[in-house]
């Protein structure tokens, strides 16, 4: 039997998921990644040093989640060290003029699939005394004209990382909420970012958003921030927000 603790990264084919994915092998953790796209998910398991195991999963896909659960707590034999919830998908649309269905596929993914997956997980974390990574956002504490399911999905899986990252400690779980900022990534080019001269500074690569999470673990902080500095966006919008109001509508899409 494997006695390597285990970690499953939600979104673990590409971007931040992956590169944590490198992080954690290098530190002898074993894996069980999961996706939806089957090509990427198996490459990115196997370009991997270590045990990784692939499962396609869409997370807003309930019964689908219910059978990934399944798997997961079987692979583990009732313990599991570590679960990331990671997956996310953007939502690229103003407040009113969003479809409803997008907006209800933005949350199911980004929010109810947090929630879902790590309700299922729970007793396996428990018993190991584990740790739950939720990657929410900057766009969790803001909310841009742009991208308003986005932000909808993200403030609600920031409140609820935070609720469980309270209650969790009293059963051995810890829990790890990180916000980050822009990093391009597949789903998330940042391209207009990037274009400009002075607004490309404010993005970071997934590399370097996984080393803060790996550091945020190591210093066993509650929540972070990616780069830390993206904290005050939060704390001007509740200070100020006409003026946020009015920077916010014209901020880019995210
Ligand atoms: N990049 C940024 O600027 C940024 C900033 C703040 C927060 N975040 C958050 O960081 C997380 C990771 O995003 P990323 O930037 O690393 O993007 P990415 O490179 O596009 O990776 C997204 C990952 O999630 C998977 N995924 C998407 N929808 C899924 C679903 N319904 N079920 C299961 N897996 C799904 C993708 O694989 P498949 O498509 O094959 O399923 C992929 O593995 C997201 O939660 C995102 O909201 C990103």
């Amino acid at each position: 039997m494997d006695t390597r603790p285990l970690a499953v990264i939600t979104g673990g084919s590409s971007g931040i998921g992956l590169a944590l994915a490198r992080r954690l092998a290098s530190r002898h953790w074993r894996l069980a990644l999961v996706a939806r796209g089957e090509e990427r998910l198996h490459a990115a398991a196997a370009s991997l040093p270590v045990e990784t195991s692939a499962h396609i999963c869409d997370v807003g896909d309930r019964d689908a989640v219910q059978a990934l659960a399944a798997d997961l707590l079987e692979l583990g034999g009732g313990r599991i060290e570590m679960l990331v919830n990671n997956a996310g998908i953007p939502g690229r649309s103003g407040a009113l003029d969003v479809d409803p269905a997008v907006a209800r596929a933005v949350m199911d993914v980004n929010y109810h699939g947090m929630v879902q997956l790590t309700r299922l997980l729970w007793p396996a974390l428990v018993a190991a005394r584990g740790r739950v990574i939720n990657v929410c956002s900057v766009a969790g504490t803001v909310a841009l004209a742009q991208s308003a399911p986005y932000s909808a999905s993200k403030h609600a899986a920031l409140a609820w990382s935070r609720a469980l990252a309270a209650a969790a400690p009293a059963e051995g779980v810890r829990v790890l909420t990180v916000n980050p900022g822009p990093v391009p990534t597949a789903a998330f080019p940042q391209a207009d970012l990037l274009a400009h001269p002075l607004a490309r500074r404010v993005v970071i690569s997934d590399e370097a958003c996984a080393s803060a999470i790996v550091r945020g673990l190591e210093r066993r902080r509650s929540e972070i921030f990616v780069p830390e500095w993206w904290r005050f966006a939060g704390v001007l919008q509740a200070v100020a927000p006409t003026a946020f109001g009015r920077a916010a509508a014209r901020a880019r899409r995210a």
